[in-house]
């Protein structure tokens, strides 16, 4: 009788208790748990850990997260947020606190973003102007001979996945409020795009290497295309956001909008191919999935679940048997038995994410996989609450 009741309840307890053998605390939303948690934790609001306003692209990813989560429950706990946030880097008159134009680098650019939704929820001329100052690096930012930008000055003719997220659903949701008909910016915008697609795809699978140098100079550039070696998730990730997030503004009248569908249409049946079989959840680098060492990452795949699940109810692809839903929500539930774990005063903690994976050197599976696993990592919060959001609109 012991016996029967012990393995009665070890069943009961390996359904209720995901990988990690904890289970994620009970809640309603853990798009608001989560956003919660690391709002009482102080991250993303405008400071560096040493007190210093900072124009950084998680705390921006952050607050776009954050502005869903407005939209979505109308608290203005959220919103007030974001202003804390932005304020501590935008002067009374529009100026911009730590940020340098002529750095060059487009990660600084995506907390333009914050600017332009708070400049429209506010009402207040200072985020405009703060906006407008980001926005004239666009102007003189390096480019490529063909016209991409180059993810950094430091990075001379390379283009990176994440740098389409960085720069691109700024430079739309800018055009989008103060230009909406000037057809060269969005010419730009797709220009961008079919860059980075044409030289990064891995035209076996349909995702897209990390990055490319347009002159084939750096140790990792590939003598044909100037692509990086591996398939990296979070620069898929940030791209894949990067396509749906650019729709939402995309004016229809404007040719570029078939491109940006085509290449979203093209790359979620890619990533649902992708996904691993046994948990449902993404590889850190797609290219070599199951080799020893690599592991199912949180910020990338919280990422593609968030792209999936937008794009599905917003209606820019049509699922096919309910397949895409399907692994974005299987995708979903991994994630969420997986990596978020309770904290002290009712909190969660986000597990799982990795801290960098960069062009900086090698771009081998070596380097990427040796990278540090960080707890609570903005990157991977801000996305997870992005995903909760959209799965929490099903
Ligand atoms: C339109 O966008 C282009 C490309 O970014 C820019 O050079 C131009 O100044 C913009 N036009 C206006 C009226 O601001």
């Amino acid at each position: 009788m012991h016996l029967f009741t012990s393995s009665a309840a070890l069943v009961l307890v390996s359904l209720v208790l995901g990988a990690n053998g904890a289970a994620p605390p009970q809640s309603t939303s853990y798009a608001t748990l989560l956003a919660s948690s690391a709002i009482s934790r102080g991250q993303g609001n405008g400071l560096s850990s040493s007190g210093a306003p900072v124009d950084s692209y998680e705390h921006g990813t952050f607050q776009r997260a954050l502005t869903r989560l407005y939209e979505k429950t109308g608290d203005k706990k959220y919103l007030d947020y974001i202003k804390k946030g932005i304020d501590a880097l935008v002067g009374s008159d529009g100026s911009v606190k730590a940020y340098s134009l002529t750095e060059y680098t487009l990660d600084n650019i995506k907390i333009g973003d914050s600017m332009v939704q708070l400049a429209k929820l506010t009402g207040e001329a200072k985020y405009k102007t703060a906006a407008t100052k980001l926005r004239s690096q666009l102007a003189t930012h390096p480019r490529t001979p063909s016209g991409g930008f180059w993810h950094k000055n430091i990075y001379p003719n390379q283009m990176w996945g994440d740098g389409q997220y960085m720069a691109l659903p700024f430079y739309a949701a800018y055009t989008s409020a103060y230009q909406p008909t000037n057809t060269t910016a969005w010419d730009d915008m797709a220009l961008q795009l079919k860059l980075y697609d044409s030289h990064s795809l891995q035209k076996s699978t349909g995702l897209l290497y990390h990055g490319y140098d347009e002159l084939k100079k750096a140790v990792w550039a590939n003598s044909v295309t100037g692509a990086s070696p591996e398939v990296w998730d979070r620069a898929v990730g940030w791209y894949s956001m990067a396509l749906v997030d650019l729709l939402e503004y995309w004016p229809t009248s404007h040719p570029g909008r078939a491109t940006v569908l085509s290449l979203y249409r093209s790359l979620v049946p890619a990533l649902v191919a992708a996904a691993d079989p046994t948990t449902h959840a993404w590889w850190l680098v797609m290219s070599q999935p199951g080799r020893a060492q690599n592991y199912i990452e949180s910020s990338g795949s919280a990422m593609f679940v968030y792209s999936i699940l937008r794009g599905l109810r917003l209606g820019y692809i049509t699922d096919v048997n309910g397949q895409y839903k399907n692994a974005a929500v299987a995708a979903y539930k991994y994630l969420l038995n997986t990596f978020v774990v309770s904290a002290s005063g009712g909190l969660a903690d986000f597990k799982g994410t990795v801290s960098v994976g960069s062009l900086s050197g090698a771009g081998d599976y070596s380097y990427y996989v040796s990278q540090t696993i960080v707890t609570n990592d903005l990157k991977g919060v801000a996305a997870f609450v992005l995903a909760s959001v959209e799965y929490e609109s099903l």
